[in-house]
């Protein structure tokens, strides 16, 4: 491989030194929101949403589907079990999304803290998971979580 500076070490090190900046940004960015690094979650086994995926929407599309439930429970261990509890069963940190209401309008507050979080009085009580898990993943998780409801 032809060396850029001419020098073997040399270009070794700058190219380790380019792949650490990239890496910090990328975390700063993140931790910007609370202090968490949300985990990828692979959606591609499920239908894209319609319009698109960037488009959001306020009902669950996945509701039910066995495939969402799956890829969901495990999006949340991920993402969102820390705060929220192992197995959706909150330790008190964050509500017990077991509680949230079935259905539509259910959905509607779900994918609203999902996609913006909450900040209150300036303090991130829970970091917007929108942009970085995408829909599809945040109604996956939706998906799960109905299957775990109680209204204890
Ligand atoms: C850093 C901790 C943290 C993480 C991680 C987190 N949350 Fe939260 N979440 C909270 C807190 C705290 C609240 C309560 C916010 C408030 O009272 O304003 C909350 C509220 C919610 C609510 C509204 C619940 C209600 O009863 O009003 C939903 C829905 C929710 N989170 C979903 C999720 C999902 C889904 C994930 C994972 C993708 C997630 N959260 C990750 C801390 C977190």
């Amino acid at each position: 491989m032809a060396d850029p500076t001419g020098h073997p070490r040399i270009g070794r090190v700058l190219l380790l030194a380019a792949a650490g900046v990239l890496t910090l940004s990328g975390a700063t960015r993140i931790m910007a929101h609370g202090n968490v690094t949300p985990q990828a979650v692979d959606t591609s086994a499920l239908p894209d949403i319609q319009p698109n995926n960037d488009t959001w929407v306020q009902h669950n599309p996945y509701r039910g589907n066995a495939k969402a439930i799956e890829i969901g429970a495990s999006a949340y261990g991920q993402n969102c079990a820390r705060c929220h509890g192992l197995d959706a069963i909150s330790g008190g940190i964050a509500p017990d999304l077991r509680l949230l209401e079935l259905g539509d309008s259910g959905d509607e507050w779900f994918v609203q803290r999902y996609q913006h979080g909450s900040v209150r009085e300036g303090k991130v009580y829970m970091p917007p998971m929108g942009e970085v898990l995408g829909q599809k993943a945040g109604w996956a998780i939706r998906a799960w979580l109905e299957t775990k409801h109680t209204d204890e």
